[in-house]
């Protein structure tokens, strides 16, 4: 089977993107490991794998709160958008933290068992009829196996390969690797001494990406009931739905059939939505069938052309055609079933977010 995809290209935006967050990254754990043991004040500090297997651990950690922050933040204010674009190497880095951490694990707590180290991992401690002395290492390895899953998955090779929707399905369950991630740290903080400062940075985490999720919910069930609002009123109003945003492609239209002889053609083309009568001037060609260029249609038959805002020939010709009324509510576009005077312009639709 042949999959096409259209690979995504670096640019500088990208370039830049990463190279901040592995300097955010290197920042972090050269804090953790080097800076943060001067200020404490302890007679025996903790060992060096231990520090950084907890600098690679607290690390992932903090790595996937931002992640699953930045979805509800872009919908939230759009000005966070460039990050959601940049999310897939963020995962994929989080996933490789997150990987070092666990190494760290087993080449420390698991090196000098007399059992093979991955055997040891999964056999040394099988309480899982008990919360307090629960294996935690076991949601750790969990969710290491999901980010891993979804590193390896996060090409746009697998996008086209699965489709958009298996695709977006299974990448949902980085919600899981989160939920695993949580009981990991809290099950295992319930085993030692746990460390206040970071138990409070985790019921933080928690806390910010249940509430961004819960206040992007109340703002979308607001947006949307609005939007309803608006559609019942203009379908009062005599206003028709012609359809969705995505039916129609870009320089193309959709034909809309208002009566037996009255079509009208709704045209996409430069961000922008422009509604004329399907039928051309010179001999009822059909209109939606034609060329867009330079925001005029040019008719399929015999080349006449219309500019699609005022439905007027370009000078020096003079025909005209009618033109309607559009409105985008949401994803939604609504037509005005009654024609405007030959030659009436008519503002286009800006599409703006809803593209
Ligand atoms: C094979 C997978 C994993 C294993 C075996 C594992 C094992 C462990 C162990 C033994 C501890 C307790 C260490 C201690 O404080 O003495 C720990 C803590 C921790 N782990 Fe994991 N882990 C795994 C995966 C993960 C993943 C995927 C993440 C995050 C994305 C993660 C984040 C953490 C954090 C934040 C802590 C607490 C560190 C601290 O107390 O400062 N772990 N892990
Ligand atoms: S019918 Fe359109 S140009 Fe002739």
């Amino acid at each position: 089977m042949s999959v096409q995809y259209t690979p995504v290209i670096w640019n500088r935006n990208k370039i830049f993107y990463d190279a901040v967050l592995l300097i955010a990254v290197a920042l972090y754990l050269y804090i953790f490991i080097r800076v943060g043991p001067m200020f404490e004040d302890v007679t025996k500090p903790i060992d060096g794998a231990i520090l950084r297997m907890r600098a690679f651990g607290s690390c992932a950690f903090l790595m996937l709160t931002v992640i699953l922050c930045i979805g509800p933040l872009a919908r939230l204010d759009r000005r966070f958008l460039p990050l959601l674009y940049n999310r897939r190497h963020f995962g994929v880095m989080t996933a490789g933290i997150a990987a070092v951490h666990a190494n760290y694990v087993l080449t420390w707590y698991f090196n000098f068992s007399p059992t093979d180290r991955y055997v040891a991992l999964l056999s040394s401690n099988t309480n899982y009829g008990q919360l307090l002395g629960f294996p935690f290492e076991a949601l750790g390895i969990a969710a290491l196996i999901v980010l891993f899953v979804l590193a390896a998955t996060s090409h746009d090779f697998w996008l086209s390969f699965l489709g958009a929707p298996i695709w977006k399905a299974l990448h949902m369950s980085i919600y899981a690797a989160y939920a695993f991630v949580v009981l990991h740290v809290a099950l295992g903080a319930l085993q030692g001494p746990a460390d206040p400062i970071f138990t409070s940075v985790v019921a933080a985490s928690v806390v910010l990406v249940c509430g961004l999720h819960f206040a992007t919910g109340r703002m979308e069930a607001r947006r949307e009931r609005g939007e309803q609002t608006a559609k019942a009123s203009l379908q009062e109003a005599g206003w028709v739905v012609a359809g969705e945003l995505e039916e129609i492609d870009d320089d193309c239209a959709k034909v809309v059939t208002l009566t037996e002889d009255e079509r009208v053609a709704i045209f996409k083309y430069d961000g922008k939505l422009s509604a004329i009568t399907n039928a051309c001037a010179h001999q009822n060609g059909p209109l939606g069938e034609g060329k867009v260029l330079w925001g005029c249609i040019t008719c399929p038959w015999h080349g006449y052309q219309y500019n699609l805002a005022d439905g007027r020939a370009p000078e020096p010709f003079t025909e005209k055609i009618s033109t309607y009324r559009l409105k985008l509510i949401g994803s939604t576009v609504l037509l005005d079933p009654n024609p405007q005077p030959p030659g009436t312009y008519v503002e286009p639709v800006e599409i703006g977010e809803a593209a």
